[in-house]
């Protein structure tokens, strides 16, 4: 496995496994399978109603809690002093555990999530961040990070908080014309010359991603796979690990899974790389 250096010197596996949309059995399967290959970072949110499913899985597993490093995120409308406070304590109730490894801000709390879902509660961010602080103080979350972040806020969060903000995790992928959400290398450059570490999600131009999984039907990712002997998804996720990306792909199946991790036994030729790049 290879490893991300967080702000405050931990290290974060730069592969994990993204779970929204995996619920009830199929997702406790696919996290046990999922570390039975070797994951050991797991997203996950409050809003993805899974913890309890994944909290099942961490439980049968015989790996050490140390050894596994959950990420997890406060929902938006929640991001009041004591909407995170509370929380923060229903997550770890429901995932059965002592402390997340990583907690987030799922959107900024104005957000317009595609329209669908209005923000409730506008909070300003020195309230939030003092209530991420405060559950950092408690042992209950051992990095904090934001999502969704642009550079500017993201700035402002780093102004306001005591604690470092060790990760923004943005949408991130190869360029995908259908995809209108796709953060620019640029912000990637700001978070991590800010000793910001990126995780990014939708890594594969799919699951919540607008271009459902477009990317992978690109003629010229088949190409590089085919040339690679690896397929279009290991390549679109090897060019996102390889901008210093953690990626976090979500999938239930064992196959892919599978897939997903292996991904570190090659590197792409100067002129496979010109190829990504002309996407
Ligand atoms: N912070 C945020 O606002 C935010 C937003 C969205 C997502 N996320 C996080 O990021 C994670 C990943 O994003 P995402 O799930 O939307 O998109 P994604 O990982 O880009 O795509 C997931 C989809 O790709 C398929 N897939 C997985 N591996 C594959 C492979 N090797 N070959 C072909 N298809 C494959 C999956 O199907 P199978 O299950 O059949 O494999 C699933 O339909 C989420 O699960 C969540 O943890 C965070």
């Amino acid at each position: 496995m290879r490893y991300v250096k967080l702000a405050g010197g931990e290290s974060c596996p730069a592969i994990g496994l993204g779970t929204a949309g995996l619920l009830e059995d199929n997702c406790e399967q696919a996290v046990r399978w999922a570390l039975d290959i070797g994951y050991r970072l797991i997203d996950t949110a409050w809003a993805y109603k899974n913890q309890s499913s994944i909290g099942r899985a961490l439980r049968k597993s015989s790996i050490p809690r140390s050894e596994i490093f959950i990420s997890t995120k406060i929902w938006r409308d929640n991001l009041n002093y004591d909407g995170v406070i509370e929380q923060c304590g229903q997550i770890l109730n429901q995932l059965q555990v002592d402390y997340v490894d990583l907690l987030l801000t799922h959107w900024p709390s104005d957000a317009h999530i595609r329209a669908r879902h209005e923000p409730t509660n506008i909070t300003p961010l020195e309230e939030t961040l003092s209530a991420f602080n405060e559950v950092y103080r408690q042992g209950k979350v051992r990095h904090l990070g934001v999502s969704n972040y642009d550079q500017d806020l993201l700035h402002q969060a780093q102004t306001l908080s005591k604690v470092p903000i060790s990760v923004n995790q943005v949408h991130f992928h190869l360029p995908d014309s259908i995809c209108t959400e796709n953060v620019s290398t640029s912000l990637l450059d700001t978070c991590q010359k800010s000793n910001v570490a990126v995780m990014a999600y939708c890594p594969l131009g799919s699951g919540w991603c607008p271009g459902k999984g477009s990317l992978l039907q690109s003629p010229i990712l088949a190409g590089i796979a085919n040339q690679q002997g690896k397929t279009s998804a290991q390549i679109a996720l090897k060019w996102a690990m390889n901008q210093g990306a953690i990626i976090i792909p979500k999938s239930g199946s064992e196959v892919h899974l599978r897939q997903n991790i292996d991904i570190l036994d090659f590197e792409f030729t100067t002129e496979q790389m010109q190829l990504l790049d002309s996407l």
